[in-house]
């Protein structure tokens, strides 16, 4: 047995593909039975596609690079949970396309910010982080302030993640651009058309400028709905009746 471990030692090349077939072979094992499951991810009460608003800003998210300093997943560790709220499940980024789980945490995770804060409180940090917390590092980002939303991609935008597989309706794509003007005006016309195509939905002005559609109500839309899908109570009770 030594003496034919010889072979391999002295013959690089034959090392090599050596190592090649034995990672291939652990890799098969871990990624091929994947391909035959139905469904990897569990099924998981009240995740919906996001609004054509937080999808904006989930996309001004990532554009101003959010992710380099959050994270977007709470691991299931006591000092975590106890922070943040319930562990994150692979569900939860069903919808995310890329998913912003992140690996840096310079700020805390905002998997589940939504409902943490006020409107007020976001536009007033995102305005000037050191407002809230002096010694902060984060960034100003004020500017999202004058960028008005046209809504000119986001008919387009839907579509996109419709290719990738989030399940948007014909009339969820159609509406697009109405919708982002409806999600800050719960006088609007459209209104009930609106909270049954996204149930469940926050309707507010989120930048505190009525008269203005802007980034920054896309952000805060986006940041106050981060986590608020599932009900944790019932996903619990759920759990525990799935294992009987
Ligand atoms: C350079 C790193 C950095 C970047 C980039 C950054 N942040 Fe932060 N963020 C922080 C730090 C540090 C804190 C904690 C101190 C504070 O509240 O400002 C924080 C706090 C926050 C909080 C409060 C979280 C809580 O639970 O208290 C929110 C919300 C937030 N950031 C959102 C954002 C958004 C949205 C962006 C992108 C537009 C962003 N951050 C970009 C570093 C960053």
């Amino acid at each position: 047995m030594a003496f034919k471990h010889e072979i391999f030692e002295k013959n690089s090349i034959l090392l090599t593909i050596g190592i090649l077939v034995v990672v291939s072979i652990g890799g098969l094992v871990e990624i091929a039975p994947l391909f035959y499951l139905s469904n990897t991810i569990e099924k998981v009460d009240g995740m919906r596609p996001y609004t054509p608003l937080e999808l904006t800003g989930r996309d001004i998210y990532v554009r101003e690079g959010c992710y380099l300093c959050h994270s977007q997943m709470i691991r299931p560790l006591r000092d975590e949970a106890e922070r943040y709220g319930h562990y994150s499940l692979a569900a939860e980024s069903m919808y995310d396309h890329p998913f912003q789980w992140g690996s840096k945490r310079t700020g805390p995770d905002l998997a589940r910010v939504g409902g943490k804060y006020s409107d007020a409180w976001h536009v007033s940090h995102l305005n000037h982080p050191q407002s809230a917390v002096p010694e902060s590092v984060m960034p100003p980002y004020r500017f999202l302030n004058d960028n008005i939303l046209d809504g000119r991609t986001i008919e387009a935008s839907l579509k996109a993640n419709k290719t990738v597989g989030v399940p948007y309706t014909e009339a969820q794509i159609s509406a697009a651009k109405a919708d982002l003007a409806t999600q800050v005006d719960e006088f609007a016309d459209g209104y009930d058309d609106f909270m049954a195509r996204y149930p469940g939905a926050i309707v507010r002005d989120f930048d505190g400028d009525p008269a203005h559609l802007t980034e920054m109500d896309a952000l805060v839309a986006y940041l106050q709905m981060l986590g608020t899908l599932v009900d944790f109570s019932t996903y619990e009770a759920d759990a525990i009746e799935n294992q009987r």
